[in-house]
This record gives C-alpha cells, sequence and structure tokens, in this order.
C-alpha cells in the first residue's frame, strides 16, 4: 500500500522522502495546502487537519496518508509562537522574532513535529522534539521558514546552512517521521 505525504511544501516533502529512502520506504507527494486550523497543541490542529482533508477529499479516505504539523517554541517569549508559527512567520517572520528577542539573554528554544498518519480506519500521531538556540542574526541561505535563526544544539550550524543529510540528523521533522516509518517498516515485516 502506498503511503502519501499530504503538504504543499516541497522543503517538507524532500526532507521526509529522505528519511523514507533509509528504510526502503517510497512515499508518495499529495501536493495539497489545507487550511491550518488554530488550537493550542499540536497534535490537535494534526488530528484535525485530516480531519477535515478528508472531509474536502474523500478520496483521501481510501487511502494511507500522513501529514506534519511543526511549531517553534522559545522559552524566553513563554512558548510563543508555538502552534501559531505558521501565522508569526507569515506575519512578522525571522527579523520580526529577532526583534522580540533582541534584549534576551535566554535564547533556548525547541522546533516541535508532529505526524498524524491515518492507516485506512484510525489517526495516529507521532512526535520530535528538537532543542536548540535562536541566534541574534539570520545566517545561511539554505532550508526554509525558521531555518536561518534556529541553531539546534551539538552543532555550530543553523539549520540554514546544513545540507539537506545534515540536517536530517537533526531535525524534529525526521525524529517523527522515524517513529512512524520504523512502525510502518515492522508492521510491513510481520
Ligand atoms: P507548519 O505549520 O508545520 O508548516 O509550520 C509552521 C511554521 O514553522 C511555518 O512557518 C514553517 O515555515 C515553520 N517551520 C516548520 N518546520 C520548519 C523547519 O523544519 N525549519 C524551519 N521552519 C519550520
Amino acid at each position: 500500500m502506498d503511503v502519501h505525504f499530504i503538504t504543499h511544501n516541497p522543503s517538507k516533502y524532500e526532507e521526509a522522502s529522505n528519511v523514507a529512502q533509509e528504510f526502503n520506504l517510497s512515499i508518495k507527494w499529495y501536493d495539497h495546502e489545507y487550511e491550518e486550523l488554530q488550537e493550542d497543541s499540536l497534535e490537535i490542529i494534526a488530528r484535525k487537519s485530516c480531519l477535515s482533508i478528508m472531509q474536502t477529499k474523500p478520496e483521501l479516505k481510501e487511502l494511507h496518508f500522513f501529514l506534519e504539523d511543526a511549531g517553534l517554541f522559545i522559552k524566553s517569549l513563554n512558548g510563543f509562537p508555538g502552534p501559531y508559527s505558521s501565522y508569526v512567520f507569515n506575519t512578522i517572520g525571522n527579523n520580526g522574532i529577532l526583534d522580540l528577542m533582541k534584549d534576551k539573554e535566554d535564547r533556548e528554544a525547541y522546533f516541535k513535529s508532529v505526524t498524524a498518519y491515518y492507516d485506512g480506519s484510525t489517526i495516529e500521531t507521532f512526535v520530535g522534539v528538537t532543542k536548540g538556540i535562536i541566534t541574534k542574526s539570520l545566517i545561511g541561505e539554505g532550508g526554509f521558514g525558521f531555518d536561518p535563526i534556529f541553531r539546534p544544539d551539538d552543532n555550530n550550524q543553523t539549520f540554514a546552512e546544513m545540507t539537506l543529510a545534515t540536517k536530517n540528523l537533526y531535525s524534529h521533522r525526521q525524529k517523527s517521521l522515524r517513529i512512524l516509518f520504523t512502525s510502518l517498516t515492522a508492521f510491513a515485516k510481520q
């Protein structure tokens, strides 16, 4: 059974298909931009997105698919922007975040990724978290979103400076995806 990744973000698809290759899984890109509901929890957003997508695209009920929702949680901003990351990125962007952080000594932050998988009957969620710091300026040209202002612990590069392969050693997304892919491959072997 093919597994479809619903996303409108080509970078997310590229990251995911790279991780999937390690598991000898081939995932299919289902390019669809869905409206994200505003909730306080990424898990609830991811679950509700699965349900609302199945209403707008009933053919998906017959498929196995997953989607992924991420957020950046900054300690000195009490977890902001968290589940509102998309809205905040589209409004104030990376420079707006750097501005909010300009007097903050504590630069700690983490990325959280929730992958929600629909197996034809139920939805399960998988979580990945990567801790790091918010840089003081934009660093690096690659990646997307908050990549130029986030440097994971145990590395001296921001996500935007990393190759895809290196980001896939550290990112929140590969962590939630690896849990899903491990369970899919274990299931296939049974
Ligand atoms: P989404 O709702 O999962 O697409 O992501 C929420 C916001 O976080 C969007 O503005 C994304 O650009 C950003 N974002 C998600 N994942 C990443 C990442 O891996 N690196 C940098 N920014 C990300």
